[in-house]
């Protein structure tokens, strides 16, 4: 049993999908809308994650989505890159993932990273919707910067609508394909036997209130359960890259998931032979946006608590793997936690 009360904890975000099909730059308009809702320091850049509160989201959202129904925080998304030399990044970030949003450009539709990864979601049993992105470049199409689709679909004229049509049924016949029962997301009843297509642009933000409220309830209905953590219970997280920082040394991209990581704390890290155990010398955070420019890149902060990414430094991390476990120890037997991550 706990002393401590659970409390929700954001939901992790992957954002999967093929090379140059509009992934970055989805949450780029995501950052983008929040600032011109008067937002911008609502939204956090962390390591390898871009939080985005829940009034944020609702902001964006507009009548889409109303803040009283939801008792999740927010949303923390994590980009992937879609080059197919980043496979284990990717199969990380699903794997870590407890939603998804797979970006599929809606002239191209399915390409190989996109296969690739249905193939991760399908392994990892991980809820998606799909993002039908660069619906803006449908011959004809009439912009409605910012809009919900529906009012987009009723700006265009029938040629440019029933044009983006045929791509978006592409796109479902090829999630069935894959074995998936797809639809446009105003058609699915049941989210958790049919996946949801949402038309988006990245570059006029049509579609993307849709698609936050789409991934909030999502979260919300079929979620919530998993997000109630201790959230000063001993930190879990999973490596997404390994990187040598200057003045750092060797250090580790990680997104906590569970409890909370201290500077100080004793860790557990799953490498290349047996695991690593050390202590956490600092827990570092990109500087914000406006501070890029100065000599350090990084704030230290004392702790941190799930979901967030962060950068640890710590000594002997040079055998440490992306995809691998951290976890803290604190009041733990040590060798407990060890053969846990051994076992990972
Ligand atoms: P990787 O990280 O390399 O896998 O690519 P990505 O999926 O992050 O794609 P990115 O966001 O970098 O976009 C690739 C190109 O497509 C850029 O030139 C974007 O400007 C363009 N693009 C992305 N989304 C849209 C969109 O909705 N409409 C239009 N017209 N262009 C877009
Ligand atoms: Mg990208």
């Amino acid at each position: 049993t706990r002393d401590r009360p659970d409390a929700l904890r954001t939901p992790i975000v992957a954002v999967l999908g093929h090379v140059d099909h509009g992934k970055t730059s989805l949450l780029d308009k995501i950052r983008g809308s929040a600032v011109s809702e008067g937002e911008a320091g609502a939204i956090t850049q962390h390591i390898g994650a871009t939080a985005v509160p829940l009034d944020t989201i609702s902001s964006i959202a507009g009548s889409l989505v109303d803040p009283d129904d939801f008792d999740l925080p927010g949303l923390l998304f994590i980009d992937t890159p879609g080059h197919h030399s980043f496979s284990t990044l990717r199969s990380r970030g699903g794997a870590l993932a407890d939603i998804a949003v797979l970006v599929v450009d809606v002239n191209d539709g399915f390409q190989p990273q996109t296969e690739e990864a249905i193939d991760i979601l399908k392994r990892t049993g991980t809820p998606f919707v799909v993002a039908a992105n660069k619906i803006d470049t449908t011959p004809g199409w009439n912009p409605q910067e910012g809009e919900p689709i529906q009012v987009s679909y009723e700006a265009q004229s029938d040629r440019a609508s029933s044009r983006l049509d045929e791509n978006l049924y592409e796109i479902i016949g090829q999630l069935s394909d894959s074995g998936f029962s797809a639809d446009l997301y105003w058609r699915v009843q049941d989210f958790q036997g049919n996946v949801g297509v949402v038309p988006v642009s990245a570059v006029t933000g049509e579609g993307v209130p849709d698609l936050l409220t789409v991934l909030m309830g999502l979260s919300q209905r079929y979620m919530k359960d998993q997000m109630a953590i201790d959230v000063e219970g001993p930190g879990a997280g999973t490596v997404l890259e390994v990187k040598e920082e200057k003045g750092f040394g060797t250090t580790l991209d990680v997104v906590m998931y569970d409890g909370t990581i201290r500077e100080g704390d004793e860790i557990v890290v799953g490498g290349m032979g047996d695991p690593i155990v050390t202590e956490v010398r600092a827990l570092l955070q990109p500087k914000p946006l406006a501070e890029i420019r100065t000599e350090k890149r990084f704030d230290r902060v004392d702790s941190v608590a799930a979901a967030a990414g962060v950068k640890i430094a710590a000594p002997d991390l040079d055998d440490a793997m992306a995809g691998a476990p951290v976890r803290v120890v604190r009041d733990r037997d040590r060798e407990l936690v060890v053969a846990d991550v051994e076992s990972e």
